[in-house]
């Protein structure tokens, strides 16, 4: 798998993002971000696939035309930006409000995916969610393709605010607010300065039965992985307690590789597996071009998550080799 490469404009952008409703003055800037992403699209995908994985053609992508037409707030089409003032737009999102089925229907969201820009593009979308209740609608649909990568992201996105649904995502505003008590996951790297995550981390991946035995146990490799942290440790967390991992890194001949990907039993099915992926992918992505696990040819959950972020399988023994190139 081909990852997009770091844009550095686009993280200084989001350092003071605010959101605001779309304009046709923000035309041109649009433009750029929809051009942006088409061109990393053509870069990444010239050959291969040309169907997202529920077999629509893509690239699918709203026209110029659509484009101004939501800024112009023509048809009941509207658009909400992500941008600094007087700075490069970071993410729009374009809506409509459909009053008689009381929806609202996003209609397109960009960029799909970015470094950096991904802040921007969820910051555009709590927005409107946020002032969902000024809206004469009670329901926002969503259906947006790309990539099974692509879509990982997009569930990741559109999947931690309750959106549910296969590709074509949907959401009553109702059961947005049943949803509010849900616990939010976060994932990030783990960090030297915690060694509590550390040692919950051991005990999620099943190495010790406690945070006490980890504890004792794990102080000398926390101590060597400080000293060489040989891997970079992806945590999932709920209300700040570990539930999931997964370690990457990369060898001398830069193969990247990736292990350990475990989510705790009682915290399964529910998407952390997969954002956990997409992180330790995203880590990846600026380091190596291949990317190598292991995994047991009887392990299904792990297999389709794996196919579904791109990996196809590159060598059977006891185990399958799998292999994102
Ligand atoms: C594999 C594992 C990490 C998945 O984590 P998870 O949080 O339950 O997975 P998610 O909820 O994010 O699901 C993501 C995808 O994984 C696949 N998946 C997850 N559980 C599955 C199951 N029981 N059966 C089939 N596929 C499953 C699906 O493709 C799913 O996508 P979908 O929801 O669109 O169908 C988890 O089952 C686990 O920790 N297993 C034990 C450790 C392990 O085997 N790790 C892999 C080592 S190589």
């Amino acid at each position: 798998m081909v990852m997009p490469k770091k844009s550095k404009v686009a993280e200084n952008i989001l350092m003071n993002v605010t959101i605001r409703k779309g304009t046709s003055d923000d035309l041109a800037g649009c433009t750029d971000v929809r051009a942006d992403w088409l061109g990393r699209f053509q870069i990444f995908h010239a050959e291969g696939e040309c169907t997202c994985p529920a077999g629509l053609p893509v690239p699918w992508i709203e026209t110029i035309d659509q484009l101004r037409s939501h800024l112009a707030t023509a048809d009941r089409g509207h658009a909400l930006i992500a941008g600094a003032p007087g700075k490069q737009i970071a993410a729009y999102l374009l809506y409509q409000i459909n009053e008689d089925r009381g929806e609202v229907v996003i209609r397109g969201h960009q960029p799909k995916w970015r470094d950096g820009a991904f802040a921007a593009a969820g910051a555009v979308l709590d927005h409107l969610l946020d002032h969902l209740g000024q809206l004469p609608a009670r329901r926002v649909s969503v259906a947006l393709h790309g990539f099974a990568w692509e879509t990982g992201m997009l569930r990741m996105l559109y999947g931690a605010r309750g959106f549910h649904g296969n590709l074509r995502f949907e959401m009553l505003s109702r059961s947005f607010n049943l949803d509010a008590g849900r616990p939010k996951v976060s994932v990030r790297m783990l960090e030297v300065s915690d060694p509590e995550a550390f040692y919950d981390a051991e005990v999620t991946v099943g190495r010790f039965g406690s945070a006490e035995e980890s504890r004792d146990d794990c102080e000398m490799s926390r101590k060597m992985w400080l000293v060489a942290p040989a891997r970079d440790w992806v945590i999932a967390c709920v209300h700040g307690q570990v539930v999931g991992t997964v370690r990457v890194a990369v060898t001398r001949n830069q193969i990247g590789v990736l292990d350990g990907l475990h989510v705790r039993e009682d915290s399964r099915g529910k998407g952390i597996g997969r954002a956990l992926l997409c992180k330790a992918l995203h880590t990846l992505k600026d380091r190596t071009n291949v990317i190598w696990l292991d995994v047991d040819d009887d392990n299904e959950p792990a297999i389709s998550l794996y196919r579904a972020a791109g990996f196809r399988i590159q060598h059977y023994s006891s185990t399958m080799q799998f292999t994102s190139a």
